[in-house]
């Protein structure tokens, strides 16, 4: 089991564990440990604990296999994977009029944002979580002409307030990219940063 630091502000886990039922609990723990400070830590575990289950109940991976758990916090999303042996897959209609794990996931993460890639010979489930946004731009000081901000999980961001012309200005950290947005009102800017980071 590893878990890595990784450059720029991501976080990631990635855990290998026997493909056995109580194991899936274990998943489960090492996901808690890494989200403690998450917003949506609660909603995490589930996915994964239901992807964990899959794996092991119905992948190949329940023959005395393993199954990969992975987690990658980044700025605003999360993304959690789990990996198996693959093997046959017994989809079909379901009319027992209960909900199954993938609907959960769905529910949780949305129709477009969770997926099973792979084949017979290993699949990854995965699902992508929105976190919350947590940008702040703190009020200007008074005699500063320029004020540069903290955008705690837009680090490719900048933020100043503009004195003269009494305007927060912000922009992308990329010579390549044209976002730029500026209003007196941080909230708006704020707003935009969360529309195109
Ligand atoms: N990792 C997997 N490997 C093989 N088949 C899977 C896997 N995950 C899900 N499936 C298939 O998809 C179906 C739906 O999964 P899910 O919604 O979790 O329902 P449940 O696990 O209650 O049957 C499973 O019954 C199984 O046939
Ligand atoms: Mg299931």
């Amino acid at each position: 089991m590893t878990t890595t630091a990784a450059a720029a502000g991501t976080r990631r886990y990635t855990g290998t564990f026997p493909a056995d039922p109580a194991q899936v609990r274990q998943a489960r723990a090492a996901l808690a440990a890494l989200l403690r400070d998450w917003p949506l830590a609660d909603d995490a575990i589930l996915v994964a604990s239901e992807l964990a289950a899959n794996s092991v109940r119905h992948s190949s991976s329940r023959d005395g296999g393993e199954f990969t758990l992975r987690a990658e916090v980044h700025p605003g999303h999360l993304r959690i994977e789990v990996e198996d042996a693959g093997g046959p897959w017994h989809a079909g209609p379901r009319d027992d009029g209960r909900p199954h794990g993938f609907d959960v996931v769905e529910a949780i993460a949305g129709s477009r944002n969770w997926g099973v890639d792979g084949d017979a010979r290993g699949r990854v489930a995965w699902a992508r979580l929105a976190g919350e946004t947590r940008v702040s731009i703190l009020p200007p000081a008074a005699d500063a002409a320029r004020v540069s901000c903290s955008l705690a999980d837009h680090p490719r961001w900048s933020a100043y307030w503009d004195k003269k012309h009494g305007l927060w200005r912000v922009a992308e950290d990329d010579p390549d990219s044209d976002l730029y947005a500026e209003s007196r009102d941080a909230d708006t800017v704020i707003g935009y940063i969360t529309a195109h980071a």
